[in-house]
């Protein structure tokens, strides 16, 4: 029998899908989420929408004592690491909450690994540990550590911490997966990224515009070195990037040490490009207007995908028209988020 995997951050944007994708295939899920930025509710909707139970703990992945009663109770095979902080601007406001947050549950989980014996872990990393390179595509041996945020150097300090601790304790497996830019909702229209405030993310900021919750997007630089002078992301489908999940833990059953894979497309889109794109899957055009760039902002991320298809087998399927589709079907049916 499949032994159960451990979920932080199940109620939230990645957690949530990762755990429709562990439901899929047949493992059996443990969500822990301090609900920070998430709703208890996706929990029902989850288990609506997959058809299947999993059960939630109510324990802090910061917690070390409460990680390892809930790897006990639950009988944990191994641990999808999701839940942290994930605002750029808010992390420069408050640096110290999100390195006590996002690298106290870090410590806290493997503590509670190698007292469990716990030995596998995926973990949610970022595209953002890298700096900008005029080197395209993005490479996992591009150089990192060149962060422009404390939620960018929390990504750099924890794949560090995982990596040390991969070779210090004796059969751990671990995959850093850092994500481009993941958008799209789950098909059901039941589960979607739903940030509070003014979103900082282009995607929920178009679905606020969309939704006549927000007037106009700022298009955030519209003179960079680009086809339109747009900047230009990887965006992949949240529900491929939930699979690339799956991929790697399958991967690490065989496998010790660590191992760093980038999640992407391999392709690059401009931010008019997927106003257009948003426009097509709506029927109605979106107002835009032009701002200054933000700082540290780059111009062009690519993915390059080969090592994630040579070591686990994946690649993302979805098409941008898929992305767009779906995320407005999960804006439209949930306007509160
Ligand atoms: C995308 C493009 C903006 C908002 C961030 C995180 C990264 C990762 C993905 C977690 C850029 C433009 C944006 C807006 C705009 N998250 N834009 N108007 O900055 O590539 O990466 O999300 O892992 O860690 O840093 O994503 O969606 O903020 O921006 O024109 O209102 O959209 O300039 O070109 P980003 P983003």
């Amino acid at each position: 029998m499949q032994k159960n995997i451990l979920v932080t951050g199940g109620a939230g944007y990645v957690g949530s899908h990762v755990i429709v994708s562990l439901l899929e295939r047949g493992y059996g899920a443990v969500s822990v989420d301090n609900f920070r930025n998430a709703s208890p509710e996706v929990y029902g909707r989850l288990r609506e929408l997959s058809g299947k139970d999993f059960a939630a703990a109510g324990a802090d992945a910061c917690d070390a004592e409460a990680m390892a009663r809930v790897m006990r109770t639950h009988d944990i095979g191994a641990v999808i690491h999701c839940a942290g902080y994930k605002s750029v601007p808010e992390s420069i406001q408050k640096p110290l909450e999100y390195y006590e947050n996002n690298l106290g549950s870090t410590i806290a989980l493997c503590k509670a690994m190698r007292e469990t014996g716990v030995t596998r872990l995926v973990f949610s990393s970022s595209a953002t540990v890298y700096g900008e390179s005029k080197v395209l595509p993005y490479t996992e041996e591009h150089p990192t550590g060149n962060c422009a945020s404390p939620y960018g150097m929390s990504k750099v300090m924890n794949e560090r911490i995982l990596t040390d601790a991969a070779a210090a304790y004796p059969g751990w497996g671990v995959v850093l997966l850092r994500y481009f830019n993941p958008i799209g909702a789950h098909p059901s229209g039941r589960i979607g990224d739903a940030p509070g405030g003014v979103p900082g993310n282009i995607m929920p900021y178009l679905l606020k515009v969309a939704t006549g919750k927000l007037p106009v997007l700022p298009i955030t630089g519209g003179d960079y070195d680009t086809p339109d002078g747009t900047g230009l992301r990887d965006y992949l489908h949240i529900c491929d990037l939930a699979e690339g999940h799956v991929a790697a833990l399958q991967y690490l059953e065989t496998f010790t040490g660590t191992e760093t894979v980038n999640l992407g497309t391999g392709r690059a889109t401009s931010v008019r490009e997927i106003v257009r794109a948003m426009e097509k899957a709506i029927g109605k055009p979106l107002p835009t207007e032009i701002k200054p760039r933000r700082p540290g902002d780059i111009a062009e991320m690519r993915a390059d995908p080969a090592k994630a298809k040579r070591l686990l087998g994946w690649e993302a399927r979805r098409s941008l028209d898929e992305m767009c589709a779906d995320s407005w079907r999960w804006a439209s049916r949930n306007p509160a988020g």
